[in-house]
């Protein structure tokens, strides 16, 4: 082989190594981009949720809305996704319980566990269910979702 080819052969394959390399960093990129979880609420039903989430302090336990550190110290479930792990009615009789531990055991001090909201006027109930319901989570990352809240509520490992 001349020189000159085994320059433009040298330079053919350096090109298709720089492309497929490329072309993978992009498919690696786009997925890291992709937020998992997303609402199928109207704005209105997230406004009014969102302001009685606010009022009755939900935030100082759960998460919600933020990709970072699933394994975060706070001690109660990641509400991201919860849609995709329960029922709009299951989420209304647990808002509307008069114990939720009774639903759903709590391995928590007092101070931790999920309140009653039951004397929450009903439409507030309703509003905020209907929103929590409307919380998913993509397919690809469901399992991943389940896992984070298995661990949160039972202080144990998850197997599937
Ligand atoms: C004092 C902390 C605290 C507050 C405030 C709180 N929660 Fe909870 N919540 C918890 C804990 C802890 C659990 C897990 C069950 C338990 O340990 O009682 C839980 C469980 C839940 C669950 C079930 C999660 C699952 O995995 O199925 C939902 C839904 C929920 N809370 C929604 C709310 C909403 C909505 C509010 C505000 C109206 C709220 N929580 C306020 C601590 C709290």
């Amino acid at each position: 082989m001349k020189a000159g080819e085994k320059f433009v052969l040298g330079s053919i394959g350096a090109i298709l190594l720089f492309s497929v390399v490329r072309s993978e960093l992009h498919v690696k990129q786009e997925h890291e981009r992709d937020i998992p979880y997303y609402s199928t609420a109207s704005r209105e039903v997230a406004e009014k949720a969102n302001e009685i989430y606010r009022v009755n302090g939900c935030k100082e336990c759960h998460s919600l809305w933020t990709m970072k550190d699933m394994m975060e110290t706070v001690p109660a479930p990641i509400l991201d996704g919860i849609g995709s792990l329960r029922t709009e009615t299951w989420l209304y009789d647990y808002l509307s319980s008069g114990n939720p531990q009774s639903m759903l055991p709590s391995r928590l001090k007092k101070e931790y566990k999920m309140p009653s909201y039951a004397s929450l006027p009903e439409s507030d109930r309703r509003v905020l269910s209907e929103y929590l319901a409307s919380l998913k989570v993509k397919d690809w990352y469901l399992e991943q979702t389940r896992k984070a809240e298995y661990e949160k509520l039972t202080g144990q490992e998850y197997k599937k």
